[in-house]
């Protein structure tokens, strides 16, 4: 069994990923909706955002962290590094965002990162030989960790190969009145070219709503 997979992300009308500032205070709203466990994002996607937010941490007052003896309701952040490429992550190792932090490793991460995340007690998942098996991480977090709703907070590459391995069920999309253009693949959904138009992905509409500022939110099921 698989937890169900919901990739969330704020997109151009052109459904690109880069150079507009979407209402992120909105973005979080409706990922919040979704009510996942866990929260799954790729190496490029955390390395883009570390410094900023290593940075916010530091900036905290301590009192800003959840209590210890209150019931912690946050998710669980899931992220994707078989090239050991996060080596400031115990910086977030508390952060007031997500209550614990799993690594998805494959039996190419370098050891010492292996060393790296088992001194700062990060729990880590082996598998796949070079890059992580997806299908068989997930089975993991649902066996092992109960994760029954996993949102996808990534970009392109990420969502790419989770859409054409067939692992997703949903896809959430905050449309920002935006049109990007551009000749270079940042749209949320990157990968080889199709050579079949049996390979299309049919998805089924479930949800659309104006959510103000000229933002329209649409949530698909994937038809498998
Ligand atoms: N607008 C939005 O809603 C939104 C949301 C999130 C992120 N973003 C933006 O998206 C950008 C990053 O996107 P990105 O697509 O370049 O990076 P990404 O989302 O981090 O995707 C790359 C990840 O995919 C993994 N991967 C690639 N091929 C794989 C395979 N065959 N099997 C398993 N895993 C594989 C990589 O694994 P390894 O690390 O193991 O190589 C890496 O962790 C950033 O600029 C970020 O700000 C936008």
């Amino acid at each position: 069994m698989l937890p169900r997979v919901i990739i969330h992300n704020g997109v151009s009308v052109d459904g690109r990923m880069d150079w507009f500032d979407g209402d992120l205070g909105l973005y979080y709203g409706l990922a919040a909706q979704l009510e996942a466990e866990a929260i799954l994002s790729g190496s490029q996607t955390m390395l883009a955002g570390l410094d900023a937010a290593i940075e916010e941490m530091a900036a905290m007052e301590p009192s800003q962290s959840p209590q210890e003896d209150t019931e912690d309701e946050r998710g669980v952040m899931v992220v994707v590094d078989s090239q050991g490429q996060l080596g400031k992550l115990h910086h977030l190792k508390v952060t007031p965002y997500w209550r614990d932090t799993i690594v998805l490793c494959s039996m190419a991460t370098p050891a010492e990162y292996l060393n790296y995340l088992g001194q700062h007690r990060f729990d880590f998942i082996q598998v796949g030989e070079q890059k992580v098996d997806l299908r068989a991480a997930l089975a993991k977090l649902k066996e092992d960790y109960g994760i029954n709703v996993i949102r996808v907070d990534s970009g392109g590459v990420l969502n790419g190969v989770l859409l054409r391995e067939g692992l997703v069920d949903e896809v959430s999309l905050m449309i920002t009145p935006t049109l990007v253009g551009g000749e270079t693949p940042r749209s949320f959904f990157v990968g080889p070219d199709l050579s079949s138009a049996e390979d299309v992905i049919s998805l089924r509409l479930i949800h659309v709503e104006e959510v103000g500022g000229g933002y329209v939110w649409q949530r698909y099921d994937v038809i498998k």
